[in-house]
């Protein structure tokens, strides 16, 4: 099992081109279901979900073609052509399922599509159960019969999809994403009351009307589809990953460095620049993305004010709030702060596995409930972080202990990075490339 080594202590400077988001790539692929025709999708990052994605649509009969990358460079991503012109399976197995949760999202196409589905239920993951029961009910409020047996979802909608209103009961991203692509190609209108306003939402969204879709009240908390009879083909470039992009922008803060990320978007990255900004770090739009320095008060690189990165207290919300998504990198980045800050996850109930791990390599943390206080170890006269061996649990968890290692004394080995490797594109490339002293260690 690969490794990776850092050597903490450097400033990151430099550029870092931000890829396309893994979390709008995803529901994108299988919107390919919805219809006959082609669809092209751009900027893909290249990661291990996608790759589990693009197996389990050719497992359904879909024909895949690398378009070839793009024209821009290399950071411009992957291009992909998907044909789902047979269905030939409507079934997708458990031993691909419990990889990836996210291949819940066939079920909406698929019911949408073929009027059937038997879908492997995805089962927990080391930050909650992640039920899918909204779903579930959002699915049979437009028609669908569904049950569960031996372990599977078993949807049929024999005549189709109807209108209809579903209200969910807390926002969810999926089951947002899988009732938009169903309601699509429903007989009548759907109201989902409630959606998820998260950009990938909206990504998809814009992607489905490029489709001939018929969606309204994309970004807000409302949206309205008018069923159409069939779906086309689409050309649809992946938006900017503001997870990724946020990531690095932590990396800079914590090494004290300044970086460029390129193509990010700080439109979708509002809530994430305000509590930087109150940590003492400054995110600027520029032409090509958005600059990150420490030192609001202009204490950056051309002196005044003090670069210390500040401690302050952060709770997750869905969009347009703190992502639950950046919350492992806030810890690491508040590890390495001049003070106390509370850290607070509501959106899934086990989300601290990164806790014992960034422990290990100091940081002072105690754990109440669905909070942690966080005693900062940097500032003037900090004793700040020292490197350590440490494991991955989840995706973020295992990001969130390289940014502690790149700000640690001496040397951090992160273990069982496969976990990384599921959402972030060339990582050690990408940070090696702004100074950092990180390296693969393959097994
Ligand atoms: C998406 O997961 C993302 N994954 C997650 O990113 C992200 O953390 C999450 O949204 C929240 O923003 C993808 O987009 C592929 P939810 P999803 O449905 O859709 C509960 C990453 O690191 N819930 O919004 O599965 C659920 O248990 C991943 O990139 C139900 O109770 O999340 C959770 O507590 C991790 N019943 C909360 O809602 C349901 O039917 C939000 O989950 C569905 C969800």
């Amino acid at each position: 099992m690969d490794k990776i080594r850092i050597r903490g202590g450097r400033p990151l400077e430099g550029r870092i081109a931000i890829s396309g988001a893994k979390n709008a790539a995803l529901p994108l692929l299988t919107a390919s279901l919805l219809t006959d025709e082609a669809l092209v999708l751009r900027n893909l990052p290249h990661l291990a979900d996608i790759a589990t994605m693009t197996h389990l649509l050719a497992q359904h009969g879909t024909d895949l073609s690398m378009a070839g990358a793009h024209p821009g460079g290399g950071h411009m991503g992957q291009v992909l052509e998907l044909r789902a012109g047979d269905i030939t399976s409507t079934e997708a197995p458990y031993d691909i399922v419990r990889k990836m949760r996210a291949s819940v999202l066939v079920l909406g196409p698929l019911l949408a599509r073929c009027g059937q589905a038997r879908v492997s239920l995805p089962g927990g993951c080391a930050i909650g159960t992640r039920p899918v029961d909204m779903h579930i009910r959002g699915l049979e409020a437009l028609g669908a019969e569904i049950e569960l047996d031996d372990g599977y979802i078993v949807a049929r909608a024999p005549g189709g999809l109807r209108g209809g209103t579903v209200v969910f009961p807390r926002v969810s991203v999926g089951a947002t994403e899988n009732l938009l692509m169903a309601a699509t190609l429903a007989k009548g209108e759907v109201v989902l009351e409630n959606a998820a306003r998260e950009p990938e939402v909206g990504d998809l969204a814009n992607c489905l009307n490029a489709m001939g879709a018929r969606i309204e009240g994309i970004g807000g908390d409302t949206l309205h589809i008018q069923g159409v009879d069939r779906l086309h083909g689409a050309d649809y470039a992946v938006l900017p990953d503001r997870i990724e992009a946020a990531t690095y922008a932590i990396a800079a803060a914590i090494t004290g460095g300044k970086v460029e990320l390129l193509g990010a978007q700080s439109s979708t990255m509002e809530a994430v620049a305000a509590a930087l900004g109150q940590a003492n770090v400054s995110l600027r739009p520029t032409e090509c993305g958005v600059m990150v320095e420490c030192g609001n008060s202009g204490g950056g690189s051309s002196g005044g004010g003090d670069r210390w990165v500040h401690s302050i207290d952060v709770s997750t919300a869905p969009y347009p709030g703190f992502p639950t998504d950046l919350q492992a990198q806030m810890m690491a980045l508040m590890a390495m702060a001049d003070g106390a800050s509370m850290i607070t996850e509501t959106i899934f109930e086990n989300r601290f596995q990164h806790v014992p791990e960034l422990m290990r390599m100091g940081a002072d943390i105690t754990v109440k409930g669905a909070t942690a206080m966080v005693r900062g170890r940097g500032g003037p006269g900090g004793p700040g972080l020292h490197g350590a061996p440490v494991m991955a649990t989840d995706l973020r968890a295992s990001v969130s202990l390289v940014l502690a290692g790149l700000a640690a004394e001496g040397e951090t080995i992160v273990n069982r990075v496969y976990h990384l490797d599921r959402g972030y594109e060339r990582l050690e490339e990408k940070l090696s490339g702004c100074g950092a002293d990180i390296e693969r260690l393959t097994a």
